[in-house]
């Protein structure tokens, strides 16, 4: 194992299949207890497995769903739950959030506040709103030790300026990261990872496939975003951490380095990030 982690890029494709070592694969963003997966959950769960998927992080967006993610990472050894409120509920924070946000991450699944940021795109709470329920959940993060799990649509600017103020040097993803290679840089240098999802996949992302291609191998991260973001073939269909694979694979291709490297690289990334997930790895 250790001479062919050793050997150039070329035989690295060769040697580690004759190694035929199984592939543990992560999938850093699912939303498995939403009512898509109430049919066949499990199987669902049985086939992300199957498909070497070692590890899925459950991730809440306001607090029953938070609290349904440490239930099913209760139920699954394989799945670790981030908890916290979304931007888009901003606008019904419930009386004592920060309280029961704070006793949930009391859970030793917990592994991370999210996910949390801004979302100019639905916009159902005014921006100032998102902002300040944003900047208290740094807040707390950097209180507990844990790190953040960002959702960021149309925000670009000021999520990069309140990241910028509030949590530089925080460890931190940059969920199912979408733009250019500007605001690549600009997440990378903040301290950031990038976490990529099925539109890596779709053959006319083009500025996220240099994104893919530029980033250090070691800020790298794979999602699934289940149900949503189905990579090729399958865009428009419900997804499952079991395709996260596809991401994996296209992250491989863009590079040019082995699916084994990527993969093997992604699990450590993972590993450090998520430090209360740590041990089990
Ligand atoms: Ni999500």
């Amino acid at each position: 194992m250790l001479l062919y982690r050793a050997s150039p890029p070329g035989l690295l494709c060769y040697n580690a299949a004759a190694m035929d070592e199984p592939l543990r694969l992560i999938d850093t963003h699912s939303h498995l207890a939403l009512p898509q997966f109430d049919a066949d959950r499990e199987a669902v769960i049985a086939r992300a497995a199957e498909a070497g998927v070692a590890r899925m992080i459950e991730i809440g967006y306001d607090l029953p769903s938070s609290r349904a993610a440490i239930a099913l990472a209760e139920a699954h050894p394989a799945i670790f739950a981030v908890v916290g409120i979304q931007p888009n509920h901003a606008h019904e924070l419930p009386d004592g959030w920060e309280h029961t946000l704070r006793s949930l991450c009391a859970h030793p699944k917990v592994v991370a506040i999210g996910e949390i940021g801004l979302d100019y795109y639905w916009m159902k709470a005014p921006p100032p709103q998102q902002e300040s329920l944003f900047r208290a959940q740094l807040a707390l993060a950097r209180t507990l030790g844990l790190p953040v799990v960002i959702h960021s649509r149309d925000a670009q600017h000021d999520t990069v300026r309140i990241l910028h103020e509030d949590a530089r040097g925080q460890p931190g993803i940059m969920h199912s990261f979408s733009g250019d290679w500007a605001y690549a840089e600009a997440c990378l240098e903040l301290g950031f990872l990038l976490s990529f999802s099925g539109p890596l996949t779709f053959p006319k992302a083009t500025e996220l496939h240099e994104v893919a291609r530029r980033a250090p191998l070691e800020r790298l991260l794979s999602e699934t975003d289940s149900p949503y973001l189905s990579p090729h073939p399958y865009r428009g269909q419900r997804n499952e951490p079991a395709r996260v694979r596809l991401v994996v694979e296209r992250l491989a291709a863009l590079r040019d380095q082995p699916l084994e490297t990527v993969a093997a690289r992604i699990w450590a990334n993972a590993g450090q990030l998520f430090r209360r997930m740590g041990p089990t790895l």
